[in-house]
């Protein structure tokens, strides 16, 4: 689905975020670049927005970017995304404690199962090595949330066979934010992998949310 979507990915993610996203990333990367990172990963990097944004903040740090489809890559490399690695985020090409940093935007969701997909981001970060997922989310607010609702799931699935010839990937899209976990069930699932510190920031009213934690 990532790989028929790939080639105007990036246009729909702007369009159809009428271009909140560029703040959502640069967001993100201030946060990371707190941290003082050295190594850093980026999983679900597809066409690399978050990676860029992050080594824009934190220039000395060396960012791999990893993706399983093949599409979203050649478009990453052809942006000027150095270092990637084709794989599957379920099981990860590195050794053990790996990394001082793990970013993911939009991507947990996707995979097939969240608990396994954050055992295995513990698992290549270092002892107190921080995590960052931004991921959509629903607002709390319930006049946001219906009208939200109502731009996810009547018009997202238009404007996206438009904009992408793909009307499928957008009606999953709305389907899924509804089905992730938000808030303090998401912060449960991460401490119950082995994360702690958790952080939790709502932006833009809470459609998306940025979620920090720390390998205990
Ligand atoms: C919505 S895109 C997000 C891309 C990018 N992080 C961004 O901020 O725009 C989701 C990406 O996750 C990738 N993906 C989904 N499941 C994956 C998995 N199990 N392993 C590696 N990549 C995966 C898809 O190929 C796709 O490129």
């Amino acid at each position: 689905m990532f790989g028929s979507i790939a080639w105007r990915y990036d246009l729909a993610n702007h369009i159809l975020s009428c271009g909140f996203d560029f703040y959502w990333r640069r967001r993100a990367a201030e946060i990371v670049a707190h941290w003082r990172p050295k190594k850093i990963v980026d999983l679900a990097t597809g066409t690399g927005d978050l990676a860029f944004a992050v080594a824009k903040k934190s220039p000395d740090a060396e960012i791999i970017g990893i993706d399983f489809s093949e599409d979203m890559l050649a478009i990453a490399h052809r942006k000027g995304l150095r270092k990637t690695i084709l794989a599957d985020a379920m099981r990860l090409p590195f050794a053990d404690s790996s990394f001082d940093c793990l970013t993911i935007a939009f991507g947990l969701r996707n995979m097939e199962d969240w608990g396994a997909a954050l055992h295995e981001m513990w698992r290549v970060l270092q002892p107190t090595g921080h995590l960052l997922i931004l991921e959509f989310s629903l607002p709390q607010l319930s006049i946001l949330r219906t009208l939200y609702r109502f731009y996810l799931h009547r018009c997202l699935p238009f404007l996206g066979s438009f904009l992408a010839r793909q009307k499928n990937a957008y009606h999953y899209l709305g389907d899924s934010i509804e089905e992730f976990p938000s808030g303090v069930a998401m912060c449960r699932m991460l401490e119950a992998n082995g994360l702690g510190a958790v952080s939790v920031e709502p932006l833009t009213g809470g459609i998306v949310t940025i979620f920090t934690a720390e390998k205990l």
